[in-house]
C-alpha cells in the first residue's frame, strides 16, 4: 500500500532552522520519500528561508487564495521547491504574515501565522485531489490540524480518510492564547476548547492533542515521562485520558551532515579508524577560541539553546573548581535567556584561555565544536530526544547527559570493569551531579586507554534514520488502518 502523507511543519532543515524540531522534521521528510511515501511538505516562506539551493515555481492552481481569520482577510499561494535531493516542498507565500526577520515572533498575529499554514495545507490537498491517509503535524504551531480536520475540512472527500498524527517534539512550548482569539483560528465557534482550569485561555497542543487520531513523541523514556505530572507540563491528565498509548520514536542522526568523514564544515576530517584529524581539530578550535592547547586537560563542549530546560545554570559551582586547576578546558556556543548567557560570560572572563563563550548562533562552530572537543555536557532538566548527544557520539566527543527523555535512550553510562557503555550519565538536575560527571570524565581522560575505548565504543553506535523510519512507517500504516 502506497502511503499519502500530509506533512506539515515550521521548521526544515537545511532552510529554516531555531532548533532541534528543523533537523527531525528535515530529515523525517526526505527519508519517508526515499522509502515511497506519496508526501505533500508544507512549510511556511519565511524571508530567512534559504532559497540559494531551491529552484521555485509557482504551484499551478493554488495562486491567490484567501482565508478569514476573525476579521482579518489574509490572501496566499503556494510555491513548490525543488531540491537538489528530497521531496519537493510547498511553500506557503503569504508575505503578510512570514515577510518577516525569524521564524517565531512575538508580534500578535502569530497565532495567524500558524493558523494559516495548518489551513492552507488542508485547502491545496482538497483543491489538487490529494486524499493522505495520514496528516502528520509537529509541536503547537501545527497542533490545530486535528481540529481542523474534525470540524472543517473532515468533510471534503479528499480528507474524509484522513487521520492525525501529532508528534510532540517540546512539550514545553503549548501555544496559549487568551481565549478571546477562539474566533480567529477559522473555526465554529464551540470548536476551540478553553484550556481546563485556565478558563480565559486556549491552548494549542492541549486542544491537538485532544483531537489527534495518534499521538507520538521523539523518544521511549520521553513518551512515559510526559504521562506523569512531573513532566506532563501541565498535559498530563489530557494525554492519560487518551484511550493510546503515547508512542515514543527516537529521532534518528542525519549522517549526510552529521559525520566527520564527509563534515563540510571542517579543516580536518576523521573517523574511527584515525583519530588524528580529530586532534587537529581540538587544536584548530582552541585556536580559533583563544584557548590553551593543552591536550591533557579534558576540553568540555556546549552547544545549545540557552533556556531553562536545558539545565545550563546548573554549572554555576560545577565547573569552577576544575577550571581554576586546569583539569579542564570548556567552549560554549549558544543564545537564550540573559542570565545564562551571562553566566557563560562570566565563565570566560574569570578564565581566560580555558573557558570560551561564542553568543548566537552559528553552524559552522557548532561542527567545529562537536568534532573538536574531548567531551560534551547535556544538564538538560528535561530533553524530548535532543540530537547533539547522538551527534557526539560519531564525533568520538564523549557525551555527559542528565538521565532524562532521550538522553537516558541514547547514552549508556561507561563501567571501566567491563568496558561497555559510551559516556557519562548522571541523575540528578544539581550543580553536585554535573561536576561529578565532569570530574570522572576528567579523570577518566587521564587514562588513555579508557578514554580510547569509551571513545570507540561511541563512534560504532548507529542512530541512523533507517530505524526511526520503519517505526513512523508502521505507526502510519496503524493509522491508515483506523480510516
Ligand atoms: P532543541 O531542539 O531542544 O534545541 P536538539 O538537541 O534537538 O535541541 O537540537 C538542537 C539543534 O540545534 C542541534 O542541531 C544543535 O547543533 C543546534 N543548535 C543549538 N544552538 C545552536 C547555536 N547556538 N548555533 C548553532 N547550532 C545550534
Ligand atoms: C525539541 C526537543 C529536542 C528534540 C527536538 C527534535 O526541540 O527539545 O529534545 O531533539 O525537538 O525532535
Amino acid at each position: 500500500m502506497v502511503i499519502r502523507c500530509c506533512f506539515v511543519t515550521a521548521e526544515l532543515a537545511p532552510l529554516v532552522k531555531a532548533g532541534g524540531l528543523a533537523d527531525a522534521a528535515g530529515a523525517l521528510a526526505g527519508a519517508l520519500h526515499s522509502r515511497g511515501v506519496d508526501l505533500r511538505v508544507f512549510v511556511p516562506m519565511y524571508a530567512e528561508l534559504d532559497r540559494s539551493t531551491l529552484s521555485l515555481e509557482p504551484e499551478p492552481g493554488l495562486a491567490d487564495l484567501e482565508l478569514s481569520l476573525g476579521r482579518h482577510r489574509y490572501r496566499y499561494s503556494f510555491v513548490r521547491a525543488r531540491r537538489a535531493a528530497g521531496p519537493d516542498l510547498l511553500l506557503v507565500d503569504c508575505p503578510e504574515l512570514y515577510g518577516r526577520p525569524g521564524v517565531y515572533g512575538d508580534a500578535e498575529d502569530e497565532h495567524h501565522r500558524f493558523a494559516l499554514l495548518c489551513h492552507a495545507a488542508l485547502e491545496a490537498c482538497v483543491r489538487t485531489g490529494f486524499a493522505p491517509q495520514v496528516v502528520h503535524c509537529h509541536d503547537w504551531h501545527t497542533a490545530l490540524l486535528p481540529t481542523l480536520l474534525r470540524q472543517r475540512y473532515g468533510r471534503a472527500p479528499e480528507l474524509a480518510g484522513a487521520r492525525s498524527l501529532l508528534t510532540v517534539h517540546n512539550l514545553g512550548y503549548q501555544g496559549w492564547l487568551p481565549a478571546s482569539v477562539a474566533s480567529e483560528l477559522g473555526l465554529p465557534e464551540g470548536a476551540v476548547e478553553t484550556a481546563g482550569l485556565a478558563a480565559d485561555r486556549i491552548n494549542l497542543l492541549r486542544q491537538g492533542l485532544r483531537d489527534a487520531d495518534a499521538v507520538s513523541t521523539v523518544s521511549p523514556t520521553y513518551a512515559k515521562e510526559i504521562c506523569s505530572p512531573e513532566l506532563g507540563m501541565g498535559l498530563d491528565e489530557v494525554l492519560r485520558a487518551r484511550g493510546d498509548e503515547v508512542a515514543g520514536i527516537l529521532n534518528g542522526v542525519d549522517y549526510s551532515t552529521w559525520d566527520p568523514a564527509t563534515d563540510p564544515h571542517l579543516p580536518h576530517r576523521f573517523s574511527a579508524a584515525d583519530l588524528s584529524g580529530k586532534a587537529r581539530m581540538r587544536a584548530a578550535l582552541c585556536d580559533l577560541l583563544g584557548l590553551q592547547d593543552a591536550p591533557g586537560r579534558l576540553l568540555i563542549g556546549i552547544v545549545s539553546r540557552l533556556v531553562w530546560q536545558k539545565g545550563v545554570d546548573l554549572l554555576e559551582g560545577a565547573l569552577e573548581e576544575p577550571l581554576a586547576d586546569g583539569r579542564i578546558a570548556f567552549a560554549a556556543l549558544g543564545a537564550g535567556e540573559p542570565a545564562n548567557e551571562a553566566l557563560l560570560e562570566s565563565l570566560a572572563r574569570r578564565f581566560p584561555g580555558r573557558a570560551a563563550f561564542r553568543r548566537g548562533y552559528n553552524e559552522r562552530l557548532a561542527h567545529w565544536i562537536e568534532a573538536g572537543a574531548d567531551a560534551f555536557l547535556m544538564p538538560s532538566r528535561y530533553e524530548p530526544c535532543g540530537l547533539n548527544q547522538m551527534y557526539s557520539l560519531r564525533y568520538g566527543t564523549v557525551p555527559l547527559v542528565r538521565r532524562t527523555g532521550g538522553l537516558a535512550d541514547s547514552v549508556r553510562h561507561f563501567d571501566p570493569a567491563t568496558g561497555e557503555g559510551t559516556g557519562i550519565v548522571f541523575n540528578d538536575a544539581d550543580p553536585a551531579a554535573v561536576r561529578w560527571a565532569v570530574e570522572t570524565a576528567a579523570a577518566w581522560h587521564q587514562d588513555h586507554s579508557l578514554w580510547s575505548r569509551i571513545v570507540a565504543n561511541g563512534m560504532r553506535e548507529d542512530f541512523s534514520w533507517d530505524r526511526a523510519v520503519e517505526e513512523y512507517l508502521q505507526l502510519y500504516r496503524q493509522i491508515a488502518e483506523r480510516a
